[in-house]
């Protein structure tokens, strides 16, 4: 079952405690991300999870395999159940986080960023291919180094699955309508989409934290999740 985390963007607790309750219930995870998580530390994830929601932790880590390690040991003492690395640091790096789910029963799983949605094409120094070959290059590190999941956006899921179908795809850029780019997204996809192309969790923002109604835009993208589904069940 594909599942949805909401992103909790905001530049402090009371807001994001305010956005959490109001889809309490209906959103099994909150992403707690750099904004939220440097204003007001890892409090933060253990009062998410009093209120019955798994944790993403999305801090992208990214330095010497010491030091992710001892992050990764801190995300773990927080109660966070994913952490995000990133995956151009390299196997040592991600083992070195690995290394401490693996301790833990692997109740903290570990997914890599590729490249990030806002690099454009020529952006990255020192890479003159195509952004999607370094993604798949990242990918193919992910999948041979045991990593649990893989940062990506809709359009490279399937291709992901085809040579790594251990690893769990998770999105963000989804858009209930799947054509807006109105924002600084520019890769977009519907939730029913991203679930029929195989991504395992949608991480949602701004269509639910700035929508009128937060819960019914967040019962709205369940549905289309269900829908998708049922039709790929059937
Ligand atoms: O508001 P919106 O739905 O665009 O939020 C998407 C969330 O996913 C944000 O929290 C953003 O940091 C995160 N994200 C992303 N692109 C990535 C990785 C994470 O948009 N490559």
């Amino acid at each position: 079952m594909a599942e949805l985390i909401v992103a909790l963007d905001f530049e402090n607790a009371e807001e994001a405690y305010k956005l959490a309750e109001k889809v309490r219930g209906i959103v099994p995870w909150v992403k707690v991300g750099l904004e939220l998580f440097v204003a007001e530390g890892p409090s933060m994830v253990k009062k998410f999870k009093d209120m019955g929601f798994s944790v993403f932790l999305d801090l992208k880590l990214y330095d010497i395999p010491n030091t992710v390690k001892g992050a990764a040991k801190s995300a773990l003492l927080s109660g966070a159940d994913l952490l995000t690395i990133h995956l151009s640091g390299g196997k040592r790096m991600a083992e070195a986080a690995l290394e401490v789910s693996r301790a833990a029963g692997e109740r903290m799983k570990i997914f890599g960023v590729s490249v990030l949605t806002s690099f454009d094409e020529g952006e990255v120094i020192g890479f003159d291919g195509k952004l999607a070959e370094l993604v798949e290059l990242l990918a193919k590190g992910a999948g041979e180094w045991g990593m649990h999941g893989i940062v990506c956006s809709g359009h490279e899921v399937e291709k992901i699955k085809s040579f790594a179908p251990q690893l769990k795809c998770l999105t963000p850029g989804i858009r209930l309508d799947g054509n807006n780019t109105s924002d600084d997204q520019r890769r977009v996809m519907t939730p029913y989409r991203a679930v029929m192309l195989g991504s395992d969790y949608l991480v949602v923002g701004r269509p639910i934290t700035r929508a009128e109604d937060p819960r019914a835009a967040a019962l709205s993208i369940n549905a289309q999740i269900e829908k998708a589904m049922a039709e790929l069940k059937a």
